[in-house]
């Protein structure tokens, strides 16, 4: 664990417009910055930054937040990690708390594993790039497989001298020691010999999602028949290969705005699919995807398309590993590729736009892929026919969705030549040993749930929104408002007087909602309210960069949004709309005031519909009851409607 002091420092360090500026282009636009949203494809920009609230707010996505959720979407970091990156950024030391002597000697362990495969990465690369063997040799080679220079910087390419112990010996003259050369497997130790593992090999640095070096692999580049082609790092405390993507690094944020994953065979693969423009790519280094593999995607995106040779080999690799994606909740494609070409082929011979058609066209959702090729089996042979049900329902139960349960299920129906009910059975039968409930079962209410229209607005969430928007822009303020009340003086006909009279906007909302004993439904809201009246009962001054940190992250992004919305959108903007202070607490007193009897009316309305509800259910003698309270209810509507109207103009 992080120690508190350690993330105070970096919030009170870090300048959120500094720390976003190295991913966006920020342009000064009034008191904030402006840029193109990192998050979506736009052409106009919405990304807004206010280094006077240090929060941003992307209005093309609705994401916002402060500077550690800046670097949670964008760099996809977890809690830790956006505070140690802030903390390396600005040179602040790392306090850790609980941690026990073991512990912090693991940690260290580790780190210096990290430390010298972050020098390995360098050696290697400089190696390539100014060594006359690594340019004879390494650079020529990656020029022949068409890697331009931008690629090997992307993916730090390099290239390890030909020679027993170059490698080695030059980490050690650097200060390096011998057992974590060895623990990373960089070096390999037999009795008295040391020697570089890699030695004469191009290298292909893999890096955590993070972008730290964690491993190698290494291409031989000879015709040696006895020698691997492609060489890994061993297992070791930083890498284990089931838990790492070659190439999510470089692809991440891709990924993420593409909203899909590529998933190709190895190294190759990735970097010419990157460079041909194709950058959410990754590879699980030519195994079926791991749980932890699977995981790391779904952080980025629920979309995953598989990309295969086109080969019997790459057809049976296709149909293999792919229940374990499903059973994740994951929408998988797959997408084969022409007879004898394997992406990196593929996409070297191919432009963007035709390899992009390709893939659009070609990648297939993998149940109906499945089904098609086990159809085709099918017919041939009546007797496997049987298995292949089997088989294609095997694969949908792992699915955790119902209601794409029952779509697969009729889509198979008809690809397969089955009917839904043998389908339905078989998946029945499977599914009886698991917890998992059965299709049918779980099916009619959501189904039903599915057709009600979902687009309705919600006029009570938009009234409590305004509530909290009030609080948090203007709540410790005085406004002055101009309240309705009945005219008691002029006796007969029912007329209306307006007051004026001045209050503190957290005074009004607290005892209005007070007297109407109602609470905000959303539960965001209602803890907000409940912590800002707290703040301002006990007069404490509301500051926004430290009261967002506390919060839990969707309050703090509810926060965010509303104080963004502030600075985005002119309606607020007294300055430029030459409004004064006075003007100033007029408007806010009238967006009060309209709000509160908004909510009330609302409320009311809500009670009439229940109430007449109700009457459909009740008995005749409590029927007329109800009804006048009814009336009586629709009275204040009008009357309140009224006030409304006259507060209005
Ligand atoms: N691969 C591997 N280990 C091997 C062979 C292949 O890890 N023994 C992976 C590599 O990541 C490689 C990908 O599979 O990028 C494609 O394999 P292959 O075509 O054999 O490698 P290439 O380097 O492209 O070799 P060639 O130039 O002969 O096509
Ligand atoms: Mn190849």
């Amino acid at each position: 664990m992080i120690d508190k002091s350690t993330i105070d420092a970096v919030f009170e360090t870090s300048r959120l417009e500094e720390v976003i500026g190295d991913f966006v282009q920020l342009k000064k636009s009034g008191s904030n910055y402006k840029g193109l949203s990192p998050f979506t494809n736009e052409k106009t920009a919405s990304f807004m930054v206010s280094p006077a609230k240090q929060i941003w707010k992307d209005f093309s996505s609705g994401k916002g937040g402060n500077v550690v959720a800046f670097l949670m979407e964008h760099e996809h970091f977890t809690y830790p990690e956006a505070i140690k990156y802030l903390a390396k950024k600005y040179n602040i030391e790392i306090e850790e708390t609980e941690q026990t002597d073991e512990q912090k000697q693991a940690a260290t362990a580790r780190e210096s594993m990290y430390l010298v495969s972050s020098f390995a990465q360098s050696y290697f690369s400089e190696t390539l790039h100014n060594s006359e063997e690594g340019k004879a040799i390494g650079l020529t080679y990656f020029k022949e497989r068409g890697f331009d220079p931008e690629s090997i910087s992307t993916f730090f390419l390099g290239y390890a001298p030909d020679k027993w112990e170059a490698f080695t010996q030059a980490a050690l003259d650097a200060g390096f020691q011998e057992e974590f050369l060895i623990s990373t497997g960089l070096t390999i130790a037999k009795e008295e010999k040391r020697f570089d593992r890699f030695k004469g090999r191009v290298i292909f640095p893999i890096h955590s999602m993070s972008g730290r070096v964690m491993g190698f692999g290494g291409r031989i580049l000879t015709q040696d028949k006895n020698a691997a082609k492609y060489l890994n790092s061993p297992e070791s405390d930083i890498y284990q290969k089931s838990k790492v993507l070659y190439g999510l690094y470089q692809a991440k944020q891709s990924i993420a705005k593409e909203d899909n994953c590529y998933l190709v065979e190895g190294y190759t693969d990735v970097i010419q699919m990157h460079q041909a423009g194709i950058k959410n790519v990754v590879s699980s280094s030519g195994t079926a995807l791991t749980a932890d593999q699977i995981r790391l995607i779904r952080r980025l995106t629920p979309n995953i398309t598989l990309l295969f040779d086109g080969d019997p080999a790459g057809l049976r690799a296709a149909l293999r590993g792919v229940d374990l994606i499903l059973e994740a909740g994951m929408n998988v494609r797959v997408c084969m590729f022409p007879q004898g070409e394997d992406p990196d082929s593929f996409a070297r011979k191919t432009e963007l736009e035709g390899l992009l058609l390709y893939l659009n066209e070609q990648a297939q959702d993998f149940i109906q892929f499945k089904a098609t090729l086990l159809a085709e089996e099918g017919k041939k042979d009546p007797i496997r026919k049987a298995e292949t049900i089997r088989e294609m329902v095997q694969s949908i139960a792992k699915i955790p969705d119902p209601i794409k349960r029952e779509v697969y299920v009729q889509n198979c129906s008809l690809l397969m030549d089955i009917s839904e009910e043998v389908l339905f059975s078989t998946l029945a039968q499977l599914s009886k040993g698991s917890k998992k409930p059965s299709v049918r079962k779980a099916l009619k209410p959501t189904m039903e749930l599915v057709n009600t229209p979902t687009q309705k607005v919600d006029v009570r969430y938009e009234l409590e929104y305004n509530i909290i928007a009030l609080l948090l822009l203007h709540g410790q303020e005085e406004v002055e408002i101009n309240d309705v009340v009945i005219d008691t003086e002029s006796d007969g006909e029912l007329s209306f007087k307006t007051t004026s009279l001045h209050v503190k906007v957290y005074e009004k909302i607290y005892l209005d909602l007070q007297q109407d004993e109602v609470e905000l439904s959303t539960p965001t809201f209602r803890k907000l309210y409940e912590e800002l009246l707290v703040k301002y009962t006990t007069e404490q001054p509301l500051v926004v960069e430290t009261f967002i940190r506390d919060l839990a992250p969707e309050q703090s992004a509810l926060v965010t949004s509303i104080m963004m919305q502030d600075e985005g959108i002119p309606l607020h903007d007294w300055a430029r709309k030459n409004i004064f202070v006075k003007e100033k607490t007029k408007e806010i007193g009238r967006w009060l005031t309209q709000t509160i009897l908004n909510f009330r009316c609302h409320l009311i309305q809500e009670k009439i519909g229940n109430l007449q509800k109700q009457t459909t259910e009740i008995q005749h003698e409590t029927h007329n009851e109800v009804l006048e309270e009814v009336q009586a209810y629709v009275g204040l509507r009008k009357n309140l409607s009224e006030r409304l109207d006259r507060v209005l103009f």
